[in-house]
């Protein structure tokens, strides 16, 4: 696995599934990864969790996100992620919601920088695969533990550290504060940093690069209804046609109902909602949502607004 010189599809909890990171891979993305999937749910239920680590073979190459506080749990997790042959593990570290951290995951475990070692270890002994992490700045201002998290996770064996800079208690406000990706990259020059956070604009990737000395850059929320982020951050494309996004949003639609049935489209409108920002009438198609029910009204609302 080649982490330097990418751009990556983050995950993205009920946004980036099989059919999403498929999208992003044919428009630019480079590496994608599944959302968040707990290994205790994993190991437990594994039909229900393993739902999360469907993928495709053109999705290549493609990891699987794994989040737990429990090393034993991790290794096997870890080792059911390469049965199912993923190309490399990653472990959430930096997820700041109540339900993860309060089990002791996510961003819950940057307050130990030693079992976040233990837990990379556990994951490179279960899968044989590549490792990798992902980690916010630490867990309120003031409190920033992302150099000896990290210091844990190099010597531990993981391929590569992507950085979220903003703390926990900062959940998704203020600024992601790249000074601290250029910090990590500083403390560890040798080693693969990916920086993560307000990647938007088209310069944007090629800042960040230039200003912290990131190796690979990791691309979320602009890239939610905007599949396109990554040509456009490569330099490659401007704003796709207005017909070539409406086929990209009806095949989309169509592979959502083709996979999932009637759920398919349901989940589809959150998706058209991120896809009609910017474009003329963008309200009163999101008010006609509720009645996209079937792909025939999905089909025609499409039509008609794009
Ligand atoms: C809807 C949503 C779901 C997310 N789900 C996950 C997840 O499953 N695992 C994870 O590590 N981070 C998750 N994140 C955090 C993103 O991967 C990323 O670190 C964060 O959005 C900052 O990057 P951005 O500014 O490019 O969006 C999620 C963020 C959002 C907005």
């Amino acid at each position: 696995m080649e982490f330097r010189g990418k751009l990556i599809l983050a995950p993205l909890a009920g946004v980036s599934d099989a059919t999403y990171r498929r999208i992003c891979r044919e428009n630019g993305a480079d590496i994608v990864v599944t959302e968040m999937v707990s290994a205790r749910g994993l190991l437990c239920d594994p039909r229900r969790s393993g739902r999360y680590l469907d993928y495709d073979e053109s999705e290549r190459p493609v990891g699987a996100q794994l989040f737990g506080p429990d090393p034993g749990e991790i290794e096997r997790a870890a080792a059911e992620v390469a049965r199912r042959g993923f190309d490399f593990v990653d472990i959430n570290m930096g997820c700041p919601a109540r339900k993860v951290t309060g089990g002791g995951s996510g961003s819950a475990i940057l307050a130990d920088p030693r079992l976040a070692g233990e837990i990379a270890r556990a994951a490179i002994r279960g899968s044989g695969l590549p490792v990798t992490a992902k980690i916010r700045s630490g867990l309120r201002d003031g409190e920033e533990t992302y150099l000896d998290v990290a210091r844990e996770l190099f010597d531990a064996g993981v391929a590569a550290v992507t950085l979220h800079p903003r703390n926990r208690g900062q959940m998704f406000s203020g600024s992601a504060d790249w000074g601290h990706i250029a910090a990590l990259k500083k403390a560890f020059p040798d080693r693969v940093v990916i920086g993560n956070g307000d990647v938007r604009l088209p310069g944007d990737a090629a800042r960040m690069i230039a200003e912290t000395g990131c190796d690979g850059v990791m691309v979320g929320r602009a890239a939610m209804g905007n599949p396109w982020i990554f040509a456009t951050l490569k330099g490659e494309a401007a704003v796709p046609a207005p017909g070539e996004r409406r086929a990209l949003i009806l095949r989309h639609g169509e592979e959502m109902f083709r996979l999932h049935g009637a759920r398919g489209i349901r989940e589809m409108r959150k998706h058209l909602a991120w896809y009609s920002r910017g474009i003329p009438g963008a309200a009163a198609f999101r008010a006609e949502l509720s009645r996209i029910v079937d792909p025939g009204s999905f089909r025609a609302a499409v039509e008609r607004h794009f």
